[in-house]
């Protein structure tokens, strides 16, 4: 659902603001040195700052909020003291969004931030109030903060740029959270590729979206073999962005679309399968990354493919055994039919390669349990075939506070995905273990010698609890990422 709380700058005082937007809450932030600039609305408090820190034991953390209350104008208020470190970005991000929380139920907050990115304050304020619920509305009580004013010393003309990038980056997270929350009785493939054409009109975007006759014309083997056993049949969608000016590279981005993984005849237990509605968070992360690029005005020329499909067992499964002509032709044995993710995305990456002579090629999706394993659930799993694509994303990932860790492409297991029937297997045999890299190795068969990246998302794509600005259920992860570096 799209978030309703409005964050503005203010150019007053926090005392004055609250009384002209009758908030209920004023909020001054407080730094692991010294408590910052003590705010003006110490004055009207029987004690100091200090005092107030010290009774609780305050360390000015980020996440970390004292509360107490003031009379400002002619009403009391709730006074937050809120920790924000070192006011590093990833400190103001989790300040922002602790402050976001507290906030529920109140109609409006006033917020002093001090000098740093206010741009992560806003976005971590915004994504803490995402809530996605199907039924009734949420109780007064919880509501998210209708409105987040925010004061710093440049003044509210200097920030609104940064507000304003701030909210593109939550708006965007939130459409990707939107997308993949959405269960999978309405979310089909067709229901998909409806959602990346009303963004394509929203966002100046083009759009194609191959159905099911075209993608058996072309030789989309993979999505047509994984799509099989569903009724409801796959799409490749094509989203394009071109920028205004002429584009310096041309990246292409490519995300898994699986809609519901039931594991197919290779079926899922229940525990594996109640979470697989959010199989297509990359491919929503691909559509909300879209969504996003001529709002702030990204230079490169981008495309989104998204392979959207639902394994499903049924009589018209594929099988174990079966054997897939993917796009361009190589073959792949299929041993594990819930091995579907790298199927549709080998289609994908090797259209990509053989169509749209792209620069560089990243793809993400929620491939392997062996990534969740690996790596928990913060941190992606990176494959590269570039260093210094390797070494961008990383540190794009770190900035945007969706990290990654870079895996290797170990060309020793290569022999993994080795088949004695067709080109490759599909689901790395022989005991060489490394479930997320023959799965990475697989799809680097189809990107031929393009710069490639894939992030393995299947950790970091749900969180199981609200924490900083991650809400449950699903994140966006790989939106932000992928917005600070096409931005950066
Ligand atoms: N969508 C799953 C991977 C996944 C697991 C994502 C848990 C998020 C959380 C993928 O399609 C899958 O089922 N992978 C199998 C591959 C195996 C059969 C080779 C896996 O990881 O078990
Ligand atoms: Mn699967
Ligand atoms: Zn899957």
């Amino acid at each position: 659902m799209p978030i309703e709380t409005r964050i503005h700058g203010a150019g007053r005082t926090v005392s004055q603001t609250a009384v002209d937007i009758d908030a209920e809450v004023v909020a001054v932030p407080v730094g692991s040195g010294p408590v910052a600039p003590a705010a003006e609305v110490a004055q009207s408090l029987p004690f100091t700052l200090d005092e107030l820190l010290e009774l609780h034991r305050a360390k000015g953390e980020p996440g970390e909020i004292t509360a107490t209350q003031v009379r400002l104008g002619d009403r009391m208020r709730e006074l937050l003291l809120y920790g924000v470190g070192d006011a590093a970005p990833a400190d103001l991000r989790k300040a922002g969004a602790a402050l976001a929380r507290r906030g529920r139920g109140r109609t409006a907050l006033v917020a002093g931030v001090p000098a740093g990115d206010l741009a992560a304050f806003v976005e971590g304020a915004l994504l803490a109030c995402y809530e996605f619920k199907i039924g009734a509305p949420p109780h007064p009580a919880k509501k998210a903060v209708g409105t987040l004013a925010v004061l710093t010393e440049a003044g509210p003309e200097s920030d609104a740029p940064a507000i304003e990038l701030g909210t593109a980056r939550a708006r965007a997270t939130a459409l990707a959270r939107d997308l993949a929350n959405t269960p999978s009785r309405e979310k089909d493939p067709s229901w998909l590729a409806a959602q990346a054409e009303r963004v394509a009109a929203d966002a100046g975007l083009t759009v194609r979206v191959r159905g099911e006759k075209e993608l058996v014309e072309e030789g989309f083997g993979g999505l047509i073999a994984v799509g099989a056993g569903s009724s409801r049949p796959p799409r490749l969608i094509e989203l394009s962005y071109l920028p205004d000016e002429p584009a310096e590279r041309h990246v292409v981005l490519v995300g898994k679309g699986i809609t519901f993984d039931s594991g197919g005849l290779s079926l899922k237990p229940n525990e594996g399968m109640k979470t697989m509605k959010t199989d297509m968070a990359g491919g929503a992360a691909v559509i909300a990354v879209m969504s996003a690029l001529r709002g702030l005005g990204v230079r490169a020329r981008v495309t989104g493919l998204v392979a959207a499909a639902e394994n499903m067992p049924s009589g018209s499964s594929m099988r174990p055994s079966d054997v897939i002509s993917h796009y361009g032709g190589t073959t792949s044995e299929v041993l594990n039919t819930d091995a579907e993710g790298r199927l549709v995305l080998a289609d994908a990456l090797a259209y990509a390669d053989a169509e749209l002579a792209p620069d560089v090629v990243v793809d993400v999706a929620t491939l392997t349990g062996a990534a969740k394993v690996a790596l928990g659930l913060r941190h992606a799993a990176l494959f590269a075939t570039d260093d210094a694509l390797a070494a961008a994303l990383t540190e794009a990932g770190t900035e945007a506070g969706e990290r990654v860790w870079r895996m290797p492409l170990v060309e020793d297991y290569r022999a993994a995905i080795d088949s004695d029937v067709a080109d490759i297997n599909n689901i790395g045999r022989g005991g060489y273990g490394g479930g997320s890299i023959t799965a990475a190795l697989f799809l680097r068969e189809f990107a031929g010698d393009r710069p490639w990246a894939h992030l393995d998302i299947a950790g970091p794509g749900r969180s199981t609890s609200d924490d900083a600005e991650l809400t449950r259920g699903a994140t966006g992860f790989g939106t932000r990422l992928l917005l600070t570096w096409l931005t950066g």
